[in-house]
């Protein structure tokens, strides 16, 4: 049943709408109540190994990579621990300077990912410790690392990565809990992220419901050639997976582009036939990205704010607002609207969504 379309129009569709029991599994006995942290008992490393940790190194593609960047602000802010991300072809390439002290981490939807799946035999062979965030069990990426977190998210058939970038960003913050509760993460810093990690099935299934709404917009906004998406930290990977969720499905031209550097260059772009995505997080930067929308308005460029803070009337010309989650894990509801956006824009012109020109759900090709 679970690559039956059923009721749904697409898979995309019926991914979409699959988020909070698939988030639900990806948690489900890996919250650890007692200790406020995470249990992850596939990664296969002791409090130890963990303390031993001095940096946290990213790799995947496509929306595995934006998942990943998502994952490294996790571990920097939970962990403290210097994080990053990177595509796993550009670290193949470029022989990296493999680290005994790095935690590695691959993650891939397919577990088959011929970029990811070389990243991970180059850091075996150069003695690098990786760990794999897989949803495909027996798949080979996962097989090759041997140790990690499964995502079970289900099986995802549409091309388009929607599930396994929300369960890739879930699973990506209980180890960052985990590998925080090991340092300097207190307990009560621990459960309100346990209690944050566990209220997220509910609050996508809220997003899910307004889906009417958000379909509004970007019928609204069908007839743009392009657009920015534009993010400031915690807004920024999930600004990257939302302008790559509109281009691979809908053929619209668009950009993300951290909102700070707008001014150096891309603010001449800005007329109202440009508009632009804003991820407005609820956090310390809030003012800074209220002056981003209004530097845009400044310029005739219609804005769309995505937010679960709540904006001055008027402020965005059109408002997505989701339910507040807990500030680390913001970019995890701000995503989800992002895809009914994508999807409903794309519908509205047309395209077949689970089936994207020129692209294929898994690259096992150079
Ligand atoms: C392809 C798909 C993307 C996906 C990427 C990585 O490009 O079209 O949706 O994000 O591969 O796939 P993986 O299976 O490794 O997560």
């Amino acid at each position: 049943a679970e690559y039956e379309l059923g009721e749904h129009p697409d898979f995309m569709y019926k991914e979409m709408r699959e988020q909070p029991d698939a988030v639900d599994r990806c948690l489900r006995g890996r919250l650890d109540h007692r200790f406020s942290s995470a249990r992850l008992d596939g990664v296969g490393l002791s409090p130890q190994d963990y303390q031993r940790i001095r940096r946290v190194k990213l790799l995947g593609c496509g929306s595995a990579y934006y998942a990943g960047q998502l994952g490294a602000q996790l571990v920097e802010e939970l962990a403290r621990i210097p994080a990053d991300a990177e595509p796993a072809s550009e670290f193949r390439y470029r022989n990296p300077v493999v680290d005994p002290d790095t935690l590695y981490v691959a993650i891939s939807q397919s577990g088959e990912t011929l970029d990811t799946l070389a990243a991970v035999q180059e850091l075996k062979r150069k003695g690098g410790h990786v760990i794999g965030v897989v949803n495909a069990v027996g798949s080979t990426i996962a097989r090759e690392c041997g140790h990690g977190i499964f995502l079970h998210a289900g099986p995802e058939v549409s091309v388009a990565a929607t599930k396994s970038f929300t369960t890739m960003a879930v699973a990506l913050a209980m180890l960052a809990l985990d590998l925080g509760r090991v340092r300097d993460l207190s307990i009560t810093e621990g459960r309100r992220l346990v209690t944050g990690l566990s209220e997220l099935p509910h609050q996508i299934a809220q997003v899910l419901a307004s889906e009417d709404d958000i379909a509004a917009v970007a019928r609204k906004y069908a007839d743009a050639r392009h657009m920015f998406f534009v993010g400031r930290v915690r807004g920024w990977p999930a600004a990257r997976e939302g302008a790559q969720k509109l281009k691979e499905i809908s053929y619209v031209h668009a950009e993300a582009y951290q909102a700070s550097e707008l001014k150096h260059g891309p603010l001449a772009l800005i007329n109202p036939e440009m508009p632009t995505v804003v991820l407005v997080p609820d956090d310390e930067l809030l003012a800074k990205n209220t002056a981003t929308i209004e530097e845009i308005k400044a310029r005739g460029g219609p804005v769309i704010a995505v937010t679960d803070a709540e904006l001055p009337p008027g402020l965005a010309t059109d408002v997505i607002r989701v339910p507040k989650a807990h500030d680390a894990l913001a970019p995890i509801t701000l995503s989800v609207p992002l895809q009914l956006f994508a999807y409903h824009l794309a519908r509205a012109l047309g395209r077949d969504v689970d089936r994207p020109r020129n692209l294929a759900k898994s690259v096992t090709v150079e």
